[in-house]
C-alpha cells in the first residue's frame, strides 16, 4: 500500500526521501515520485515503477537539490499507475505540494465544486483534488497551511495519511492522519516523516506516532504542533524512543526478504514464546490473557476476524481453540464480518490478527464489535499500530519486521501466541488435563529445533520447483489443523509465482478438484501420520489412479506414502496440534523456489500490497 517520506533539515532532501521510500517497498506499490524545493523552485519527479526508475529520471533531470523534500510509492485506487497519476501533487499555484496514503472517498464532488471555480486538474487522483481544496481555502481564509489543511480535512470523507508543504514558507511540513499510518522522525535541527519508522531509523529513534484525526505541524527550529482535526483541542507530544534495528530490516546475506524470513522462524517463534512460556515454572504467563481471564473464560463464543495468511492463522487456531477450550469459535474474512449486520454481544471474544496492525478491514471489523460491547484482543505483529492500540488487549508476535509481501513467520508466530492463548484458557477452564497440558507445552518448547530440522527440506523444495514450475495450476490438500496449511500453501504459491493454485480439504476433493486432475497436475498433500492418516492415503490413491502427480510432507519415517507418491518432504514427528508449525515450511519453499525460477518478483509481487489500508 502507499508509502510516504518526508524530510526538512540540513541533509540533502532527495537522498534522504529516496532512501526512505526504498524502505518502504515492502508495502507494494506501482509508482513512486517525490518533490523537493531549494528555496527557488519546486522540483516534481515522478514515474510509473519502480524507486530504482525513479532514481534514474532524478539523476538524469539533474532535479536533485533542496533541503525540504517529500516522496512517495503509490499503490492505484483512483487512477491507473502512470506518471501523471503518481504522487506528489501540487496545486494549480504550483505552490502546495502534497502526498497521500488513503482515499478520499467524496473526492468527485469536491473535484466538481472545484472545476466551477476555476480549477483544473492532470490527473484522476482524488489527492489533486484534495491539494487544491487546501489552496481554495488557503486563498479564501488567509490562514496558515496547518489550519487550512485542517479545514479541507474536515471536508472531506475517507482515510488518509498526508504530507503538504507550501513553497512559500518552506520551513514547514504539514502532516495528518485519519485511518492510514504516520510517524514523525525527530532528530537535531531535523525532522522526518515515514508511513512507520524504517524510513528514519538510520537517523533517529525518536518518534511521534500521529493519532487518528490528529494534524501537526513540523517546522524547523521549532516544537512540533499537534491538534485535533475536529475540535482545534491541542494534543501534547509523546515522543517515543525505538528498540528496532535497522539491521532488522536488511536482508542479512539472504537474496530475498522471503527467504530471510522463512529461516527466521525458529528464532521467531522462540521469541514469541520467551517470556510466556514457562517450561521450568509449567505454566503460561501472558498478561493481556491473564487481566481479562474472565472475559474470556465466560465467553459464548469466540469470533476471529482477519485477512490473508492471517485468517488462515485463525482457521488453524479454530482447531485449536476448540479443541483445548470447547469455546465455540468462528472464524471471519474481516471484509465480510464488516458488512454483513453480524450478530456480535457483549458476551463475544473478538480475536483479531494481523501482522500490520494497520489493515482496514480488519480494523474496521473491530470497531463494529467494540461498538456492540465485545471485548476485542488482538493478535499483531507491528509495535504501536492501530489495531494494536484500538484493541481492548492484546499480544504481539515478536516475528520482527516482515518485509517479504508474502506472509510467513508472521503465520506461524500468529499460530504459537494463540497455541499459548488455547492452552492458557483450556487449564483454566479444565477442558485439558495438566498432562495434556505439560505433553502440549513440552512439544512447543521444542518446536524451533523441529522447525531448523524441517529447513532441510530446502534443497527438496528447490528440485521439486524445478519440475513443475511450468505447471498452470497446482492443487494443495490438507485435513484438520492441516487444512488451513493447504490454504496458506495455495495463497503463497499464487502470490508470488502466479500459477493458479487452490487449497482444499482432502475429502472434498471428490465433490469437484478431482475432474481438474490429469497427468499435468501437481498436488501438494499433507500427508503427516497423524489424525486421519489413512483417508489422506485413500485420497493420495485416489489422485495415483488420474494420474495426478502427488508431492507429499509426510513424518519421518513414512512408508505407506513414501510407495505412492512421486515426492516427499519429511517432517520430524510432532503432536497434530502443533504440526501447522511445521507442514508449513515446506510449502513456503516450494512456493519460494518456484517463483524465483520463474524470475518473479518474490519480495514485492505484482498488485500485492504488505499492508492494505483501503477497503
Ligand atoms: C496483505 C498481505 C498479506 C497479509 C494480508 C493481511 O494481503 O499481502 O500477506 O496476510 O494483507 O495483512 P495483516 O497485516 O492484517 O496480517
Amino acid at each position: 500500500m502507499c508509502g510516504i517520506v518526508g524530510y526538512i533539515g540540513h541533509r540533502d532532501a532527495s537522498s534522504v526521501v529516496l532512501e526512505g521510500l526504498k524502505k518502504l517497498e515492502y508495502r507494494g506499490y506501482d509508482s513512486a515520485g517525490l518533490a523537493l524545493y531549494d528555496g527557488e523552485i519546486l522540483k516534481v519527479t515522478k514515474t510509473k515503477g519502480k524507486v530504482s526508475a525513479l532514481e534514474n529520471k532524478l539523476q538524469n533531470s539533474g532535479n536533485t537539490d533542496g533541503s525540504i523534500g517529500i516522496g512517495h510509492t503509490r499503490w492505484a485506487t483512483h487512477g491507473v499507475p502512470n506518471d501523471e497519476n503518481s504522487h506528489p501533487h501540487y496545486s494549480n499555484s504550483g505552490e502546495l505540494v502534497i502526498i497521500h496514503n488513503g482515499i478520499i472517498e467524496n473526492y468527485d464532488s469536491i473535484r466538481k465544486e472545484l472545476t466551477k471555480r476555476g480549477y483544473q486538474f492532470k490527473s484522476d487522483t482524488d489527492t489533486e483534488v484534495l491539494v487544491n481544496l487546501i489552496e481554495e481555502i488557503q486563498n479564501k481564509t488567509n490562514l496558515k497551511l496547518g489550519e487550512s489543511v485542517q479545514l479541507a480535512l474536515k471536508e472531506v470523507v475517507g482515510a488518509y495519511a498526508i504530507a503538504v508543504f507550501d513553497v512559500k514558507k518552506p520551513n514547514e511540513i504539514v502532516v495528518a492522519k485519519l485511518g492510514s499510518p504516520l510517524a514523525i522522525g525527530i532528530g537535531t535541527n531535523e525532522y522526518f516523516i515515514g508511513s512507520d519508522a524504517s524510513p528514519f531509523l538510520e537517523y533517529t529513534n525518536k518518534a511521534i506516532y500521529l493519532e487518528d484525526g490528529q494534524v501537526a505541524s513540523i517546522r524547523l527550529n521549532k516544537s512540533i504542533k499537534i491538534w485535533e482535526i475536529d475540535n482545534n483541542r491541542p494534543i501534547p507530544v509523546l515522543v517515543q524512543e525505538l528498540k528496532m534495528s535497522l539491521e532488522a530490516t536488511e536482508k542479512g546475506g539472504y537474496e530475498h526478504f522471503m527467504l530471510k524470513e522463512i529461516y527466521e522462524q525458529p528464532n521467531a517463534i522462540k521469541d514469541t514464546y520467551r517470556g510466556r512460556l514457562l517450561i521450568n515454572e509449567k505454566l503460561i504467563k501472558m498478561a493481556g490473557v491473564e487481566e481479562n481471564l474472565e472475559r474470556f473464560t465466560n465467553a459464548d463464543r469466540i469470533i476471529i476476524v482477519a485477512c490473508g495468511t492471517s485468517w488462515h492463522a485463525g482457521l488453524v487456531a479454530e482447531y485449536i481453540i476448540e479443541d483445548l477450550t470447547r469455546i465455540p469459535v468462528e472464524v471471519e474474512y474481516a471484509s465480510e464480518f464488516r458488512y454483513r449486520n453480524p450478530i456480535i454481544t457483549s458476551k463475544d471474544v473478538i480475536i483479531a490478527i494481523s501482522q500490520s496492525g494497520e489493515t482496514a478491514d480488519t480494523l474496521a471489523a473491530i470497531k463494529l464489535a467494540k461498538q456492540n460491547g465485545a471485548f476485542v484482543f488482538g493478535v499483531c505483529n507491528v509495535v504501536g499500530s492501530t489495531i494494536a492500540r484500538e484493541t481492548n488487549a492484546g499480544a504481539y508476535t515478536h516475528a520482527g519486521p516482515e518485509i517479504g509481501v508474502a506472509s510467513t513467520k508472521a503465520f506461524t508466530t500468529q499460530i504459537t501466541v494463540l497455541t499459548l492463548i488455547a492452552l492458557k484458557l483450556g487449564l483454566a477452564k479444565k477442558t485439558i488435563d495438566n498432562n495434556t497440558f505439560l505433553r502440549l507445552i513440552s512439544e512447543l518448547n521444542e518446536i524451533p529445533e523441529k522447525l531448523i530440522k524441517t529447513l532441510n527440506c530446502n534443497n527438496t523444495a528447490l528440485d521439486i520447483a524445478k519440475v513443475y514450475k511450468n505447471s498452470t495450476n497446482c492443487l494443495f490438500l490438507g485435513r484438520g489443523y492441516n487444512f488451513p496449511v493447504a490454504l496458506e500453501g495455495a495463497l503463497k504459491l499464487k502470490e508470488i509465482s502466479y500459477i493458479h493454485a487452490e487449497g482444499y480439504p482432502a475429502a472434498e476433493m471428490k465433490h469437484g478438484p478431482i475432474a481438474l486432475i490429469d497427468e499435468n497436475m501437481p498436488i501438494v498433500v499433507v500427508a503427516i501420520n497423524k489424525g486421519h492418516y489413512e483417508k489422506t492415503v485413500s485420497n493420495i490413491q485416489e489422485i495415483k489412479a488420474r494420474k495426478g502427480k502427488v508431492i507429499a510432507i509426510v513424518t519421518e519415517g513414512d512408508i505407506t506414502v513414501k510407495e505412492l507418491a512421486d515426492h516427499v518432504i519429511e517432517i520430524p514427528e510432532t503432536l497434530e496440534t502443533l504440526s501447522p508449525l511445521l507442514t508449513t515450511i515446506p510449502l513456503q519453499l516450494f512456493s519460494y523456489h518456484t517463483a524465483v525460477l520463474l524470475n518473479k518478483n518474490v519480495d514485492q509481487p505484482r498488485n500485492l500490497a504488505k499492508s492494505v489500508t483501503v477497503e
